[in-house]
């Protein structure tokens, strides 16, 4: 990389910027879908206790909205250090409203050594209210991420469906 590249956010990245950037804009990217499916042993889980933050799936025809950043490619030093916990760089097509550029996502792929998989809703809610790492707790990843997809006129079932059941189960917990 020479130059300022194009960085697409679909979790953590579109709530929590801790790093300089050039340029942000709405976008998607094509044939992923986002999903609690990776564990967290840092940010917001142990490694004996591990949280869930999401990753992407490979999902042929499926759009994933998020924020794409523009960021000179020293930042991605710190990004890396940021998100090592299983993620990996992958070249991707960002799409805008008025075109498209080549850039970078980071995905937690199928089975790496943090990858959790799928799960019931509710067993995936009650892990995250009881998780918390050393960015704080799992729940309010959760919360931060639904609000900041909201305030980006982007609609995620898995993710308002999640939200939902962690914040009505904070009074009556889940089974
Ligand atoms: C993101 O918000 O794009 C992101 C998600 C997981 C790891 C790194 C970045």
């Amino acid at each position: 990389m020479t130059g300022p590249t194009w960085l697409f956010g679909y979790g953590s990245l579109i709530w929590k910027q801790d790093f300089p950037f050039l340029d942000a804009r709405r976008a998607h990217i094509k044939g992923w879908k986002r999903r609690f499916w990776q564990g967290s042993h840092d940010h917001r889980g142990t490694a004996e206790a591990p949280g869930r933050v999401v990753t992407l799936i490979e999902t042929p025809g499926e759009p994933c909205y998020g924020r794409a950043f523009l960021i000179d490619p020293d930042v991605f030093e710190h990004l890396d250090n940021r998100e090592v916990n299983g993620y990996e760089r992958h070249p991707v097509e960002i799409h805008f409203d008025d075109g498209q550029a080549t850039g970078i996502v980071y995905v937690g792929p199928v089975g790496n050594f943090a990858w959790l998989g799928d799960a019931p809703a509710d067993e995936i809610a009650a892990q995250i209210l009881r998780s918390a790492g050393r960015s704080g707790k799992n729940l309010d990843y959760v919360l931060g991420l639904a609000k900041a997809l909201r305030e980006l006129d982007v609609h995620d079932d898995h993710v308002f469906d999640l939200e939902q059941r962690v914040t009505k189960s904070r009074s009556a917990p889940l089974a």
